[in-house]
Order: structure tokens, then C-alpha cells, then sequence
């Protein structure tokens, strides 16, 4: 039969724990959090946090071994003894008395379960496995540890603070349910998360103001999605992919990205299909705003981080011009993805104090770059949208002084599972690149910390890399 799952006031009440132990301190460690009474039963306290509660009068204990009066008034009892006899008499003696009782990692003795908790007070999410498998629930917590957000124990209070405001002026049920849940789903909570309380607020006046609680405005999501892998997005991110109403993304986001977005939400590819030409960049502006205004929850998901080498700083400043709401999600940009994943430290102690990325792409069909700075001693270089340049990048390097046989690595696809990394100097990777039939998108890296590659690389894990 399956447990009735219930929440249970202990506040004042009086809960005894029997045992001493690091156990018994996490179980008291709850009860003492939740405003219980609580009384400890054992011969000697083991526990240094015990002793100091004890000290402080936090709780009372009962220096002796356990006798089955010690539950005559008990609300809840909890045993957490390493000796089996105890365990049974403090389950026996709180079954006689109809005392719930919880007999740590004994289920058959048990007449309630203390579950697994993810806390975001005063929200509590409890998992159980109706004692088949502590570890099981423990990895189900740790799940939802990493999708519900850390401000919704905040939100749940505003929720509590703001109910008898929004009943007064919204008396319908239903539409008061569907305001609490454009709160929950919306710029209010979104907000929020952003640690911006005070702007939340002032969205829920103008929600609460405006006709049946009806949103304002849409607002626009500009998110970073990472290099590929889709493991790397952040929980932020994923959060977002998952509410919006439409996405805007263009060729740099991996399909199986776009796949997590929410299933329903409609799809905008801005980006450079086979007979198409990408999208102009003040058109995906206008198109952000357009959907914006039309109260949609615009994604604009883009590849890497937004704000390197990705235009995103023009995106909001539309829309900060246009006085539409936006948040910015960083996310993993290429370099550091690429570098992890092919083992090449972008900085070391031994080799670089210092890290340049740098945008190969061509201005009028020339490089203007700060070739001074970019052959400083010690440091790294990582060249985004540099392989079309990659022989005139090079040749510019050792014209400006750099050592022809610095060591340099192109990473084709890093992350994903075409990634390909090869090796060479920053003379001869030129050569090698174009011998190796390349696809899109790759990373050039230049320093000495290429030369970590060969011992650091890992990924993909137990295959032969594909090196020049
Ligand atoms: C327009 S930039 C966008 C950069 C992106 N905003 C970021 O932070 O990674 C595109 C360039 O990023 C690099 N890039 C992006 N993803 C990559 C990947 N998975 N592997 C290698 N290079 C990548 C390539 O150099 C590509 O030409």
C-alpha cells in the first residue's frame, strides 16, 4: 500500500530522538528548524553540534538509555540508534502509545518516513521511495535541486503577502487563477530570479491594474546556449528555453538545443539556410521588438555567450531603446568550451597569465587587428570566426614577431560529438587545415598551452582524437 504523504506541525511540540550519533544530530538538526521541543535520549552525546545545542539549552537530553516512558507525552519519536534491541523497544513503546514513530533505515518499523526535501521556504518538496531506495530519492532531490529555482521560496512569500490584495481585486476565481499562474510563468517570476524585487512588484501593479490582470507587454529572453554540448547551458537557460512562447535563433545553435526548447512554442530561424541569406541584423532587432510588443515571451537563443562576438549588446539595445524588458542568460562562450573539451588550458601557470579572444572575420576583405598585442609573450589567443583567415592570420603573426613554431590548434565543432582537434605551429596549421576538409564552426588556439593538448586531451572520451 502506498504511504499517505502528509506535512506535520511539530512546532512546540514535543519530538524525542534516541541516539547520539551523527544521525540522531541531522534528524534533531530538522526537527530544531521546524520549532520542535526537542528532547534527546542517550548515555552520551557523540556529537560535537549535540553538545553545543545541549549547552545552549536548544534541546533537552536524557543522559540514560531509552525506557518506554520516555514517550508517554512524546508527539513524534524518532530512533536512530546502531543497536538493533534499542531501535525495537523505542518502536514498540511508540506503538503502544500511538506515537508516530521513525526508525532511521528500518522501513518495517517505521510508522512514518521522513522523506527527502528540496526546501525553498516556505515551499517544501518531499520525495519518498516508500523506503525502497533512500539513494533513489536522494538523486530525485538532487534533480529537482537543479530545475526549481532558488527564488521561489521567495516568490511563495510575495505570493502569500500579495493574496488577500489580489482576491480583493480580482473576486473571480478563474481569473484569479490565471493571473497567479501569468505570475508564476512570467515577468514577475522572471524578475525575481534576477534578484529585481522592486520591478517584480511594480509588474504585479500594473498587472493588478490593468484589466482582469492581463500582462502588459511580452519581454525577451536573450540567452546564451553554449558551444553545442547541450549539458553545458545553464539551469537559468534551460528554465527559460522551457517557458517561452517563441524562439528567435539562428545556424549556431545546435538542433538538439533547439529541440529542449518548450515543444509548443513557435520557431523563428533567422539564420543562413542553403538558398536563403541570413536574416539582416536590424531586422532580427525590429522582429525581437515586434514579438515583444505583441506580449510574446521572446528566446533569442544564441550559440556560445551572447555578448562574445555575438551582436547581442545591439539586440537589447533596441530593445532597451524601445523601453521592452529584457534579461541577458550568459552562457558558455566557444573558447572555453573548446578549450575544455580538447584539454588546453587557456591559461597556466607555466605558460600564459593572460587569454585574448579575437575575431578573425574580415573587414573588406582585410584583418585589422592589434597584431602588437596579440604576440605578447605568455599569453593565449583564441581567434572566433578564424579559419577563412587562417593562412593571412598566421603570416600576419610571424611578420609582427611571433616564433613561426608556436605551438596552434584548430578545434572544428568543439563539444559536440564532431569535434576534431589539429595540431601544429602557427606556421604549419595553415597547411594542415586546409588538407583536412573542415566543417563549420571552428576555433583557432595559439600559445604555448597547445602544447598541453597531447597529455590533457579527454574528450570524446576513449577515441582516438583526429590530430594533424
Ligand atoms: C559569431 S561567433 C559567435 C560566438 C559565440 N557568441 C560564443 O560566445 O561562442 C561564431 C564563431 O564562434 C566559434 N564557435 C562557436 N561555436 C563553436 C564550436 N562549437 N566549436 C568551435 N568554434 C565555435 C567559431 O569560431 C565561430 O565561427
Amino acid at each position: 500500500m502506498p504511504q499517505l504523504p502528509i506535512f506535520i506541525e511539530v512546532s512546540g511540540r514535543s519530538c524525542v530522538v534516541v541516539g547520539g550519533g551523527d544521525v540522531a544530530a541531522r534528524k534533531v538538526d530538522r526537527l530544531l528548524r521546524c520549532g520542535a521541543a526537542v528532547t534527546v535520549i542517550a548515555p552520551s552525546l557523540e556529537h560535537a553540534q549535540m553538545r553545543l545545542w545541549a549547552d545552549s539549552g536548544r534541546i533537552t537530553v536524557i543522559a540514560r538509555e531509552f525506557s518506554a516512558t520516555d514517550l508517554d507525552t512524546a508527539w513524534i519519536a524518532i530512533a536512530a540508534t546502531d543497536a538493533a534491541g534499542v531501535n525495537e523497544a523505542v518502536a514498540a513503546a511508540a506503538d503502544s502509545r500511538n506515537v508516530p514513530v521513525n526508525v532511521v533505515d528500518h522501513p518495517a518499523l517505521c510508522s512514518f518516513v521522513v522523506p527527502s526535501i528540496v526546501e525553498r521556504l516556505p515551499v517544501q518538496i518531499a520525495v519518498s521511495t516508500g523506503g525502497a531506495s533512500p539513494v533513489l530519492a536522494r538523486l530525485l532531490r538532487a534533480r529537482l535541486e537543479s530545475i526549481i529555482p532558488a527564488a521561489y521560496g521567495e516568490l511563495a512569500a510575495m505570493m502569500a503577502d500579495l493574496r488577500q490584495r489580489v482576491r480583493a481585486r480580482l473576486p473571480d476565481a478563474t481569473v484569479r487563477r490565471r493571473f497567479w499562474e501569468q505570475i508564476l510563468q512570467g515577468q514577475v517570476a522572471e524578475l525575481l530570479f534576477a534578484g529585481r524585487r522592486a520591478d517584480a512588484m511594480q509588474a504585479i501593479d500594473a498587472a493588478l491594474a490593468g484589466s482582469e490582470g492581463r500582462m502588459p507587454t511580452g519581454e525577451v529572453y536573450l540567452v546564451g546556449a553554449g558551444p553545442g554540448d547541450p549539458d553545458l547551458l545553464t539551469f537559468r537557460a534551460l528554465r527559460l528555453m522551457q517557458q517561452a512562447d517563441v524562439v528567435v535563433y539562428d545556424r549556431l545553435v545546435a538542433p538538439a538545443l533547439v529541440d529542449l526548447v518548450r515543444r509548443d512554442a513557435e520557431r523563428i530561424y533567422v539564420g543562413k539556410a542553403r538558398d536563403q541569406h541570413t536574416l539582416p541584423q536590424e531586422d532580427i532587432n525590429r522582429l525581437l521588438v515586434d514579438l515583444a510588443r505583441a506580449g510574446k515571451r521572446v528566446l533569442r537563443l544564441k550559440g556560445g555567450d551572447p555578448f562574445i562576438f555575438g551582436r547581442g549588446g545591439e539586440e537589447i539595445d533596441t530593445l532597451a531603446g524601445e523601453g521592452i524588458a529584457f534579461q541577458v542568460v550568459p552562457g558558455i562562450t566557444a573558447a572555453a568550451g573548446c578549450a575544455a573539451y580538447a584539454g588546453i588550458p587557456l591559461t597556466h601557470r607555466d605558460y600564459a597569465q593572460s587569454v585574448v579572444f579575437v575575431t578573425g572575420h574580415l573587414h573588406n576583405e582585410h584583418l585589422e587587428l592589434n597584431w602588437q598585442a596579440l604576440i605578447q609573450p605568455q599569453q593565449t589567443v583564441a581567434v572566433y570566426m578564424g579559419v577563412g583567415a587562417l593562412a593571412r592570420l598566421s603570416e600576419a603573426l610571424i611578420e609582427h614577431g611571433m616564433a613561426p613554431t608556436m605551438p596552434a590548434a584548430l578545434v572544428q565543432q568543439g563539444t559536440t560529438p564532431g569535434q576534431r582537434v589539429l595540431v601544429g605551429s602557427v606556421a604549419t596549421l595553415p597547411e594542415i587545415v586546409a588538407a583536412a576538409h573542415i566543417s563549420p564552426p571552428s576555433l583557432v588556439i595559439i600559445g604555448e598551452v597547445v602544447r598541453l593538448h597531447e597529455r590533457l586531451a579527454w574528450y570524446p572520451p576513449k577515441q582516438a582524437q583526429a590530430t594533424g
